[in-house]
């Protein structure tokens, strides 16, 4: 049988669970170190390592058959794809922060106020949605020292353990959008023989950790 090809992030917050799932499905390759492709040595399978923002869009294109990546990336890049499994691991949430000593109340608070973050389509939805006119500025990275910088007076982005908000003196203001790991697959993809026996591999290993 032709191998499908799935995507994973080659590293970052996902990449460690995401390769600890598919070993624990049984499936035996090496982990990411150079090469951005690996093949499964015992299941019809090729791994490609990637940017996690990059993802959505190759299993869109039909480059990557499948892929794992935070619900966050997928809603940001608003692809077409199919949620085939939720997997429990890479929770977080993407939240406005503001500076430590910042006297903000409520979103409304923001009128006219410049917010950084990664994540420009989820903020402007939330901003409308709050009848909020702000101004986003959209940095790909290291969005948290924006403030200290006086590029913005508030951010948005991924928050897991809080430690990133903290060491940049922010606290949380507002909760946007939660988030987890999803398996997505290209359209059409969901009824493949190797992807109905990966699902099943799956949802094994995540019944085991119940
Ligand atoms: C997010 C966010 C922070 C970090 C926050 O990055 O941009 O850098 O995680 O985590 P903490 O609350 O546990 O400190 P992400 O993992 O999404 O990676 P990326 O921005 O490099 O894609
Ligand atoms: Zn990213
Ligand atoms: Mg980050």
């Amino acid at each position: 049988m032709p191998s499908l090809k799935i995507a994973i992030q080659k590293s970052g917050r996902l990449n460690e669970k995401s390769v600890e799932l598919l070993k624990n499905c049984g499936l035996s390759f090496e982990n990411y170190k150079s090469s951005l492709i690996s093949s499964v040595a015992n299941f019809p399978l090729e791994i490609l390592f990637l940017r996690d923002d990059d993802i959505p869009e190759y299993v869109q294109d039909g480059i990557a058959d499948l892929g794992i990546v935070g619900e966050n990336v997928i809603n940001e890049t608003g692809v077409d794809v199919h949620y085939l499994q939720r997997l429990g691991f890479g929770k977080c949430t993407l939240k406005i922060a503001v500076p430590n000593d910042s006297v903000f109340a409520h979103v409304k608070d923001l009128e006219g106020k410049a917010i950084a973050t990664s994540y420009p389509v989820i903020l402007k939805k939330f901003l409308d949605d709050n009848q909020v006119n702000a101004t986003i500025r959209t940095i790909s990275g290291s969005v948290e020292i924006s403030p200290g910088l006086g590029l913005s007076d508030a951010i948005c982005d991924i928050v897991s353990t809080g430690g990133t908000l903290r060491s940049n003196g922010l606290k949380p203001f507002a909760d946007v959008l939660s988030s987890e790991a999803i398996l997505i697959g290209k359209n059409g993809i969901g009824n493949h023989a190797i992807v109905k026996e990966l699902l099943q591999r799956i949802q094994s290993v995540l019944k085991a950790k119940e």
